[in-house]
């Protein structure tokens, strides 16, 4: 595997446009072949004061990430109160905007259904950061929420690296995602009757599970618990400088996180009717190997 495999470079750009036709006819393609779409100078510029932000003391450590959420304007998992906490959450909202505006710049396809879901700091150094083999993200995984089923919607991530110094984020970005499938899918076993519906129930997932989340967590689980497959499969070894953005669909493309302090992350999910080929959405992968409708 080479870095021109994984990756699709964009330079000169800016965040609201204008995006030259060369960029638009390469970004969707790339995205949704689960490439990962770089912008090595695209920098987020913080206003005058945001600086103080950078500290890691900004995090309560709760969880891994200082979060807000667009639509009911609160922060969360932060040790900030009162017009310091204000002044974050506008700052993350900013951001937010800012990567939409970048997205359905480059793909205007997904300007009607797409849906800006959580803004996250991630002021924390991951190497060495305290986890679960299962929370681990320095291992090669696709994204797939515990909590909130996503019944084969996508999950799309837009980051940038905000660190005051020459902090690099270090990512590793792992084999196609039909491969790492096919490997995975056939020791995911089929959840007990009754548990999509207990799990709601009780209160553990907003909404119901469908046998495409139930398969999705199982092959995040299985593939991080895999220490033989986490050794030796396909990787490119990539770096994010301060000032540099990305995006890629974490549902599909294996992605490790090594190191690295100071990102901003949006997610964004998106129906896969909008995407400009739904055939290479994870659920239809997935269905195509499974032999059956999964929701
Ligand atoms: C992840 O999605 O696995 C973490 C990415 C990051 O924080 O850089
Ligand atoms: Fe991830």
């Amino acid at each position: 595997m080479q870095v021109s495999d994984v990756v699709e470079e964009f330079r000169g750009l800016d965040w609201d446009g204008p995006f030259p036709k060369e960029a638009l006819a390469r970004a969707g393609d790339a995205l949704e072949a689960g490439k990962l779409l770089y912008f090595p100078d695209l920098a987020f510029r913080l206003l005058p004061g945001e600086e103080i932000f950078l500290d890691d003391a900004v995090s309560d450590h709760s969880r891994k990430n200082v979060s807000f959420d667009p639509i009911t304007g609160q922060l969360g998992a932060t040790t900030l109160a009162g017009a310091e906490e204000k002044k974050l959450a506008a700052m993350l909202d900013r951001f937010g905007r800012q990567a939409r505006a970048l997205l359905v710049g480059l793909v205007p396809n997904y300007e009607i259904g797409l849906e800006r879901a959580r803004t996250s700091f991630r002021p924390v150094e991951i190497a060495g950061r305290p986890t679960s083999p299962r929370h681990d993200d320095k291992r090669l995984h696709v994204d797939a929420f515990p909590t909130r089923p996503m019944h084969g919607k996508r999950i799309l991530r837009v980051f940038t690296n905000i660190a005051p110094n020459d902090a690099v984020r270090r990512w590793e970005i792992g084999e196609p995602f039909t491969d790492f499938a096919e490997k995975f899918l056939p020791r995911v076993h089929n959840p007990f009757p009754g548990t999509a519906w207990f799990l709601e129930r009780i209160g553990l997932t907003k909404g119901r599970r469908s046998p495409y989340d139930f398969l999705m967590l199982g092959l995040h689980d299985k593939g991080k618990l895999d220490l033989a497959y986490q050794r030796e499969a396909p990787r490119v070894k990539l770096g994010f400088p301060p000032g540099a953005t990305w995006m890629v669909y974490t549902d599909q493309a294996l992605h490790a996180a090594m190191s690295g302090r100071f990102a901003l992350e949006q997610t964004f999910h998106l129906p896969i009717e909008r995407m400009l080929h739904p055939e290479r959405a994870p659920l239809r992968v997935l269905e195509r190997l499974a032999g059956r409708p999964l929701v």
